[in-house]
């Protein structure tokens, strides 16, 4: 029998649909509008009072027992580990789930490298609504973005959290299952990211205007300023972990100096993490990281259009409307709602409008193209379709789905302001991923920075997983060669 260093029950996978409210002092949690972030300071004592209390709702502990007190104490466990909270637009907590690291005081399970969930915990009267999913979801995009992969300890009682660990890509590890206090039994279940595409393939769905390989071998996207992904130097594509030093950057920073645009790395793996020997001289160097990136990835593209399709309001929803989806590949019949889906292989230019407008303020450098043309210019650089969507004939929201071998790109999502929170993202991107297997792709990516949560959280309730991060560490204008020169904004 194995028995772990702390003995307890570490995760509680609680049941995701209602349950009966026994003697809890919790309830009553307005569950409208909510969000996923860390645990502030002045919430720590409701997250205790919210683990606790779902532990004992489900009877996973006595009242009086010790485990109990340490699922109250939140705010010791903040102390050596990460604590999220799920919370209502009131400010309520509905749910929560701590990350502990390899090697801290609350890893049970946890090896070098790995990310250990536990205490996952949601009010019942905030089940049913995704509020673990969301939990479990932002701890993989967290271990993605730290590169690390993932454990967790469960119990054979806990069914609906293995249907969710299952979901979301987690794997029994039965070698590593363990026995707690008491000889209760805990499953040990795991997690690795899946597969990316990598830079390349993600390149090839989005050249630059123009590259200029260094004597180092590093590629400089130029494109006027518009993307950073289209402005951004990468390292060799026969060696992506070559190492940055100054004879590289003095390279790169040559080509950018030229084009009069700011120096932009694309950091993939270790090299863009905070902490590492290359964030430190890029640092000293006047370089900060602008942006975080995270590679989504579906293998099951039709399931994920499904489930964005299921979840269309329902007739006589917030907007009156009823759902559908219309046909993205010719501008096929209206919807009842007046939504209208179509495709074209060539972005109108109220396709770019919208796309630009999201991208107000960027390039282009000055240098040619106006930004108009610029974008245009870009967006041909790879095979794709433009998909619309249009509501009384008025452009409403666009995405581009870009072919590359098995994959297929998903990008440039937008839906206008004054139309967001009806489901018009979620169609497109349903259109999109049926449009993507129905060119041949079997896999489907986008790219989401990290800080776009409504973003995020539209992409994983279709079942996209976080595969891949990477990093644009950019040196701000004014500083040495990059004085004067336009920023990046996109
Ligand atoms: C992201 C974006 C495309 C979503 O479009 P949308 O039409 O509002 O999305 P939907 O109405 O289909 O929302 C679907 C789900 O996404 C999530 N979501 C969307 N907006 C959200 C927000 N502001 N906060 C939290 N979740 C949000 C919700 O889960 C929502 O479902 P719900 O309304 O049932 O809770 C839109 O906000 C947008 O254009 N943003 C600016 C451009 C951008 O960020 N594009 C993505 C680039 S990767």
């Amino acid at each position: 029998m194995v028995t772990g260093p702390s003995g307890g029950v570490p995760l509680g996978g609680v049941p995701l649909v209602g349950v009966p409210l026994v003697g809890v002092p919790l309830g009553g949690v307005p569950v409208g509008r909510w969000s996923v972030g860390p645990a502030r300071e002045e919430e720590l004592d409701a997250v205790g009072t919210v683990t606790a209390g779902a532990y004992l709702a489900d009877g996973l502990v006595d009242a009086d027992a010790w485990y109990t007190d340490e699922l109250r104490d939140a705010r010791g466990r903040a102390a050596s580990a990460r604590v999220l909270v799920a919370r209502s637009d009131e400010g309520a907590v509905l749910g929560t789930l701590t990350l502990a690291p390899a090697g801290g005081p609350l890893a049970e399970v946890a090896r070098a490298g790995e990310l250990e969930l536990r205490m996952l915990a949601v009010d019942p009267a905030a089940r049913g609504r995704g509020v673990a999913e969301e939990l479990v979801r932002t701890a993989l995009e967290r271990a993605v973005l730290e590169g690390r992969t993932v454990v967790l300890s469960t119990l054979d009682a806990m069914a609906s959290a293995h249907r969710l660990y299952g979901r979301l890509g987690f794997r029994p590890a039965p070698d590593r299952d363990w026995h707690g206090s008491g000889g209760i039994a805990l499953r040990t279940w795991t997690w690795t990211p899946p597969q990316g595409p990598g830079p390349e393939v993600e390149r090839v769905t989005w050249p630059p205007l123009r590259t200029v390989t260094t004597p180092s071998g590093w590629r400089v996207g130029l494109s006027e300023g518009l993307t950073r992904r289209a402005n951004s130097a990468l390292a060799p594509q026969d060696d992506p972990a070559a190492a940055l030093g100054p004879q590289v950057l003095d390279e790169v920073e040559d080509v950018f100096a030229a084009a009069g645009l700011p120096s932009v790395l694309r950091l993939d793996g270790a090299a863009g993490r905070p902490g590492g020997a290359t964030a430190g001289m890029l640092r000293a160097r006047g370089y900060a990281v602008r942006v975080t990136t995270l590679v989504l990835v579906t293998d099951d593209p039709l399931r994920a259009a499904a489930l964005a399709v299921g979840r269309d309001p329902a007739p006589g929803g917030e907007d009156g409307s009823g759902s559908g989806d219309g046909d993205a590949d010719g501008g096929g019949p209206g919807v009842p709602d007046g939504l209208d889906l179509s495709g074209r292989p060539e972005p109108e230019d109220d396709w770019l409008d919208l796309w630009l407008g999201e991208k107000a303020g960027v390039g282009t450098s000055g240098a040619g193209l106006s930004r108009a043309a610029a974008a245009r210019t870009l967006l041909s650089g790879a095979p794709a379709t433009y998909l619309t969507a249009r509501r009384a004939g008025r452009t409403v929201g666009v995405l581009r789905v870009a072919p590359a071998g098995s994959w297929a790109a998903l990008a440039c999502l937008v839906v206008a302001p004054g139309e967001r929170r009806r489901g018009t993202g979620r169609r497109l991107v349903a259109a999109g991923l049926r449009h993507a297997v129905d060119g041949g792709a079997e896999r489907v990516f986008l790219q989401v920075e990290a800080e776009n949560h409504a973003a995020r959280r539209l992409y994983g309730r279709l079942g996209l997983r976080p595969a891949d991060a990477y990093r644009y560490a950019e040196r701000p204008a004014g500083d040495r060669r990059g004085r004067g020169a336009p920023a990046i904004l996109a």
